[in-house]
């Protein structure tokens, strides 16, 4: 098949164009002008910026894609500018998507396959009662946190735009936390650096679920939905989600740092900003039942256990 990806020089987007390669597809990698020379090694390179409408028209045809992918954020900015980097990234989720889709069609291609993520759920009372939820529970769109409730509309915005379109086939991949190279849990990664520095506490309880997801995973699936008929919204996640209780000490240990010391629950909103305070102590994990049923997929790595630090 032909397939473009866009975001091709992404944490995702760079190893999918070889996977679905060594597959036999025929990959465009749509990248922007000042990223050409971190472009992978592709049947053919467009440049477009996803949020010049008419250029990502004319690149986007140009390819005559049958699917199209979108691996598109600015989530790399976040160590230098996270304000900025969600912005950006509510920009690409909402207007960069609105130019997919219609690049998409008027290319004539018949399926978009787009990143979502795992962990924009709402909280429906206790975690420890209720860890880990499908894809009918409702988004976050309400949270306390004005930022997080930008993204998880911008998230919801566009699960809306791919699904919604009637000559297009959607999919949206709600990626679970990714962990694996150039990551933020990769050794150089902000989250490793954190740990390492004693910069990421525990707070006490430590209940919030987090449900990881391997990069060479997400390429997986993501290569199963590009060749799957099905549409719709999916968890992409590993098999065993886990209480920060249990990760972060782990993640520590295997990284040889020192372990997280514990603070007082409600003093982690200020000591960790907001959306770092809801993963640790009330955000739910995401069961992968869907995706493993509707797309033939299962993880290769099926536990963080394995893994997580290590490279
Ligand atoms: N589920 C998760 O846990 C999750 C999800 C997303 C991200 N993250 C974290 O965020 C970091 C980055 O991950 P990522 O794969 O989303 O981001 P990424 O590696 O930065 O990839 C994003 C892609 O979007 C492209 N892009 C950005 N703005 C664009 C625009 N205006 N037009 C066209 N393309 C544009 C980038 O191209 P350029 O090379 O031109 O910038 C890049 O190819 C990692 O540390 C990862 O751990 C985590």
């Amino acid at each position: 098949m032909r397939v473009l990806v866009a975001g091709a020089t992404g944490v995702v987007g760079h190893p999918l164009v070889g996977a679905l390669r060594a597959r036999g597809h025929q990959v465009s990698a749509l990248v922007r002008q000042g990223s050409r020379a971190r472009a992978p090694e592709a049947d053919d390179v467009m440049v477009a910026d996803a949020l010049d409408r008419q250029a990502l028209l004319s690149a986007v045809s140009a390819a005559r894609p049958e699917v199209v992918v979108h691996q598109m954020s600015a989530l790399r900015l976040l160590r230098d500018d996270p304000a900025g980097a969600f912005a950006l990234t509510a920009r690409l989720r909402t207007e960069g998507t609105a130019n997919l889709v219609a690049a998409a069609r008027a290319a004539g291609a018949r399926r978009l396959v787009a990143q979502s993520i795992a962990f924009a759920a709402a909280p429906a009372g206790d975690p420890a009662g209720n860890p880990v939820v499908d894809e009918d529970a409702p988004l976050y769109v309400d949270a306390p946190d004005p930022g997080w409730a930008a993204t998880v509309r911008a998230v919801a915005e566009l699960e809306r735009l791919v699904l919604g379109s009637e000559d297009l086939a959607g999919v949206a991949l709600r990626y679970g936390t990714l962990y694996g190279p150039r990551t933020a849990y990769a050794r150089n990664g902000g989250t490793t650096q954190a740990v390492l520095a004693g910069r990421l506490p525990l707070p006490e309880g430590g209940s919030g679920i987090t449900s990881f997801l391997h990069v060479e995973d997400a390429v997986g699936a993501t290569v199963a939905a590009v060749e799957s008929d099905v549409t719709g919204v999916f968890h992409v996640t590993d098999d065993d989600p886990a209480p920060a209780a249990q990760w972060l000490p782990h993640y520590a240990r295997t990284l040889a740092g020192p372990s997280p010391r514990t603070i007082p629950a409600a003093l982690a909103p200020r000591l960790l900003g907001w959306f770092m305070a809801h993963q640790l102590t009330a955000a739910h994990g995401a069961a992968n039942d869907r995706a493993r049923t509707a797309l033939g997929w299962k993880p290769l790595r099926p536990s963080w256990r394995d893994g997580l630090g290590e490279e």
